[in-house]
């Protein structure tokens, strides 16, 4: 009994996904968001995260679930659904991963300065936080079209600012991903309209270097 609830635990826990006994298959859940949907204004509102978070991404989540039953994919990780697919599994399944890690990388309480082994990677690649900041919005205000800009590592712990076209992720280049600013219009235009890289400065006051740091 033990084990069997431990086993739905690490079920639940990772990755989003449950299991549908009726049909064996795996499904993806929408994350919960470690915040209520008003607590991040003024830097991003509540309409952004109801219509961003409650439509956005639940229908990515609805899709990648319609999408792998049947296929090779259906009880693969997210990553690994990532890394290997192509296509409109590939799109939806990178926005679900892409999304997860950008929601619950913020916090009401958040902005600050990373810590730790973060900090000191970030130092020794950028010379100083404000360096890594710097290059990091003008990668974002530079992608054109849309996408994400991500602060990803390798498996020797290198870091870097890697930009991803459309749903892409890091994952999809062997890469992990850190930290994650999302330059889809539907992220910032009904509180930014055409203003990018205010978005993207304001973001810093949010971001939750604690959840960042573990993901180092
Ligand atoms: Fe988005």
């Amino acid at each position: 009994m033990l084990t069997l609830c431990l086993s739905l635990i690490l079920l639940i826990t990772d990755n989003s996904q449950i299991t549908d006994k009726k049909e064996n298959v795996m499904k993806f859940e929408l994350i919960q968001l470690p915040y209520a949907a008003n607590e991040l204004e003024p830097v991003i509102s509540k309409s952004t995260i109801d219509f961003h978070y409650g439509k956005h991404l639940q229908t990515y989540v609805n899709n990648l679930n319609n999408l792998i039953p049947g296929t090779k994919f259906e009880n693969m990780p997210l990553e690994q659904i990532v890394a290997e697919s192509d296509g409109a599994i590939f799109n939806n399944a990178g926005q679900v991963l892409n999304h997860n890690l950008y929601f619950t990388q913020f916090s009401p309480k958040g902005g600050g300065v990373p810590t730790g082994k973060l900090a000191e990677a970030i130092n020794s690649t950028w010379g100083s936080f404000e360096n890594f900041q710097k290059e990091f919005i003008t990668a974002g205000t530079g992608l054109f079209g849309s996408g994400w800009v991500w602060l990803a590592k390798d498996k020797n712990g290198k870091l870097s600012i890697t930009k991803e076209a459309n749903g892409s992720n890091p994952a999809a280049h062997g890469l992990t991903p850190i930290l994650g600013f999302d330059v889809w219009e539907h992220a910032y235009y009904l509180d930014y309209q055409n203003r990018r890289p205010d978005h993207l400065n304001a973001l810093w006051k949010i971001v939750d270097w604690d959840a960042v740091g573990k993901r180092y």
